[in-house]
């Protein structure tokens, strides 16, 4: 077994592994032997095999053999992790995998950067992760910077970018080196602004720090940060050199953080299909609890979906609107109640809002809506709501910006959508008597 390669030892009660015992053994009546006695007999006599193994595994006792392999397979995919690539002009990788942390210097060196380089990051983020991303960048051959952003969208103004293009200047950042962008959401759009801008574009690697930014913000290309007149107003596309989604600093993130984060991966896998949503439903309570292969495949799989689309249109000019599922009323939701749901709980409610909708045009079953329901509930966002004056209000705005036009990404079922854009208002008032449930 050795020669073979990895040993991954099994480890039951031995109630569990007499049970087994006496299965095989109706099946040869001849033998004689008490199974609780032959198992106490085969573990003594096999204790030092069963302990050169590379890794065991916990049997319950009610585990079946498919979710036994399927915990050994994950674990498997969380060592090894995956590789997703993001095609196009400017081709990257996304490396998912735990522990990447300390190898991102090793990589950036092999993608051909050197010399000075910008650790980008906001406070709890840096408290956390900082240092072990500039030893490894030191390790590497590198001279790290490290620089700061304040924490959430504050990151993403006018001001904040301005001071870091100053610190970028005064740091020495050439074009040999770039900026590594460690944190969530906030920090990758807005140090990839600042790299799109200093220097006319220098380069950029993202390092997410939380689930959004890992399955979502980071890949894509797209940066920005909020004007006055609204988020996001102003950005360029400037894709990342490369994306190292390190699922081991998710152990920190706050559950509700965590929830944001899956609202993203239940829309990727219903853009994608029913093995997606099957994965995604196994999975939802394993990544809440934080166990890290779920973790690692989750990512992996809806990293997989945007990499995808991102790929096929990386300049938004069609296909990659479907990642705007449950984005229109999303939105809307997410600026009427001043910033305070997450970007996630919004679009939670904008996704119940899109099948609903789907669901009184006659584009989609109930049961479409139903099974999102569920799986939403069992990330722990909400899926009930209703919709303030200002939502509405907001939705027209965006009508006026998109020369008349509210375009809603409609699902007609698992990995099938339509692109509807006069909707009227009867069915508008239906979805969103549907969205605030019956006690409304
Ligand atoms: N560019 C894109 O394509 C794209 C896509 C989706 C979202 N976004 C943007 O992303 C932003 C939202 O990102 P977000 O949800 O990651 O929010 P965020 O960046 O504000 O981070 C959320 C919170 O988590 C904390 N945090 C981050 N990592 C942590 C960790 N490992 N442990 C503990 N705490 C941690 C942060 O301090 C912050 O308080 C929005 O500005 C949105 O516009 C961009
Ligand atoms: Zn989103």
């Amino acid at each position: 077994m050795r020669e073979l390669g990895l040993i991954i030892g099994m480890r039951g009660s031995v109630e569990r592994i007499a049970a087994g015992i006496a299965a095989t053994m109706a099946k040869r009546p001849n033998q004689r032997v008490a199974p609780e006695d032959r198992a106490r007999s085969a573990l003594r006599e096999r204790r030092a095999a069963y302990a050169d193994t590379d890794v065991t595994f916990d049997v319950d006792r009610d585990a079946t053999a498919t979710e036994s392999a399927q915990a050994i397979a994950a674990w498997l995919v969380a060592a090894r992790g995956v590789r997703v690539d993001v095609g196009g002009d400017h081709p990257y990788p996304v490396l998912v995998r735990a522990g990447l942390l300390d190898q991102v210097g090793t990589h950036l060196g092999d993608l051909g950067w050197s010399g000075r380089v910008a650790v980008v990051s906001e406070p709890a983020a840096a408290a956390r992760y900082e240092a072990r991303l500039v030893r490894s960048l030191e390790l590497a051959g590198f001279d790290p910077v490290a620089l700061r952003l304040p924490t959430g969208e504050a990151a993403k103004s006018v001001r904040s970018v301005a001071r870091l293009w100053g610190e970028l200047a005064g740091a020495g950042i050439g074009r040999d080196g770039g900026i590594v962008a460690l944190g969530g959401g906030a920090v990758g759009d807005a140090a990839g602004f600042a790299a799109a801008t200093y220097l006319r574009g220098v380069r950029v690697a993202q390092v997410p720090t939380t689930l959004l930014g890992m399955v979502d913000a980071a890949i894509g290309g797209k940066t920005a940060i909020d004007i006055p007149e609204g988020k996001n107003l102003a950005g360029a596309f400037h894709p990342p050199d490369a994306v190292f989604a390190d699922a081991g600093v998710l152990a920190t993130l706050p559950q509700r953080q965590l929830s944001s984060g899956l609202a993203e991966v239940v829309k990727s896998a219903f853009l994608a299909d029913r093995d997606a949503v099957a994965h995604v439903e196994r999975a939802l309570e394993p990544v809440l609890r934080g166990e890290i292969g779920p973790q690692v495949t989750t990512v992996a799989l809806a990293a997989e979906v945007k990499a995808g689309i991102v790929t096929l249109d990386p300049r938004e000019t069609g296909l990659r609107e479907l990642l705007n599922f449950g984005h229109t009323m999303g939105h809307a939701y997410e600026a009427a109640s001043a910033y305070r749901v997450t970007h996630g709980e919004a679009v939670a409610v904008g996704l119940v809002f899109a099948s609903a909708l789907s669901e009184t045009l006659g584009l989609a079953p109930r049961s479409l809506r139903i099974d999102l329901e569920r799986l939403l509930a069992r990330a722990r966002l909400p899926i009930r709501a209703s919709f303030s004056r200002e939502a509405w209000t907001y939705l027209q705005r965006d009508k006026k910006a998109r020369g008349g036009k509210v375009r809603w990404i409609l699902p007609r079922r698992v990995g099938l959508f339509s692109e509807v854009t006069d909707v009227d208002d009867t069915a508008l008032q239906e979805a969103a008597r549907l969205v605030r449930g019956r006690a409304a």
